[in-house]
């Protein structure tokens, strides 16, 4: 193994429709329900992984910033499962650069575990085909299992390590756009790994909110393959919906959305009364993300520029290496 290797890895942001919200086994990131996901076009991570310059502990800087505490304990767990498996003990320097927003709701864990999975399995030596990159990934943070895949991905709960991976929907040309709707970019509270561990174990709403999401899954999976517009954003609606009343239900309450958030949902409501087939899901932060016809897109951003930011999204490639810089 060359003593000087390096790896640049580019993964894109990812938006579930049916969401994943809590773990049964927090060490492995085992979730209690399957989700689904389309890659965007737009957010992505890019991210170094650099052995040549051994040092006493890891570096990891995210938009040339070192990142220190929590998130940096993150990266290094990650990176000490990543050497364990290639028997190797080396410190690395990390260099990420984000072009989404970090913490905000706007999934850049999905983006940064991803890149980073790929990234350092590949400074290190492994060779991980697409499967095992996801697994690798989720151990991460759990939605960048899907961020290994462009286009749709479905993320299989499964059981155990093995079985817990992504895997992508055969392409069948169904290809939406997503308008993101910005309405507040600042650093998110309580954080999504905390929201979800409360509403796991405070939330009455949770165990009926896993119940529904099995049948969400299955019929967002044939949504998908037969390129329904209107069903995929009623289901990715309506699971999103939920996984807010699960947390909202938690003891104490976790709200992320805000009344800016209301705002683009009535404002999502407005167009479907003018006939416009749009659709709201929202993560772990008060961003709004709309599914549309990509004819429609431009009419949407309009509808909700008054209440944020917008960006029109589209989908997006699977996760990659690319010549180191
Ligand atoms: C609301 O993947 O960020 O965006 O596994 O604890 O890192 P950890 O959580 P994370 O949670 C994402 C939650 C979500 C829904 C989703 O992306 O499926």
């Amino acid at each position: 193994m060359a003593a000087d290797l390096a790896a640049t890895a580019v993964a894109h942001a990812n938006i579930a429709l049916v969401k994943y919200w809590g773990k049964r086994d927090a060490e492995l990131v085992l979730p209690w329900t399957g989700s689904l996901s389309m890659t965007l076009d737009v957010f992505s991570t890019t991210t170094t992984v650099d052995l040549s310059s051994p040092a006493d502990e890891d570096l990891v800087t995210l938009d040339d910033v070192a990142v220190t505490g929590e998130p940096r304990r993150r990266v290094v767990a990650f990176l000490d499962l990543v050497r364990e498996r290639a028997g190797r003990t080396g410190k690395a320097v990390v260099r990420s650069r984000n072009t989404v927003p970090t913490g905000a709701g706007l999934a850049s864990s999905s983006s940064g575990f991803a890149a980073l999975a790929l990234a350092a399995s590949t400074a290190y030596g492994l060779d991980l085909d697409a499967t095992a990159l996801s697994r690798l990934a989720r151990r991460g943070s759990g939605s960048a299992s899907r961020s290994v895949f462009g286009g749709f991905a479905l993320w299989h709960a499964g059981h155990d390590d093995a079985s817990s991976h992504a895997e992508p929907l055969p392409s069948t040309g169904f290809a939406p756009a997503m308008v993101i709707a910005m309405v507040d970019t600042g650093h998110k509270t309580v954080s999504s790994r905390e929201a979800m561990r409360r509403t796991v174990e405070t939330s009455p709403l949770y165990r009926p909110w896993v119940d529904s999401a099995a049948a969400d899954l299955e019929e967002m999976r044939a949504a998908v393959s037969r390129g329904d517009l209107e069903a995929v954003g009623e289901i990715a609606e309506r699971n999103a919906l939920g996984m807010h009343a699960t947390m909202l239900a938690a003891r104490p309450a976790v709200r992320y959305l805000s009344p800016a958030t209301v705002a683009v949902l009535d404002a999502v409501l407005e167009l479907r009364r003018a006939g416009v087939a749009a659709y709201a899901t929202m993560d772990a932060g008060p961003n709004v993300k709309i599914l549309c016809a990509p004819a429609d897109a431009e009419r949407v951003a309009e509808a909700v520029a008054p209440h944020g930011t917008t960006v029109v999204a589209g989908i997006g490639p699977a996760a990659r290496l690319v010549a180191d810089r």
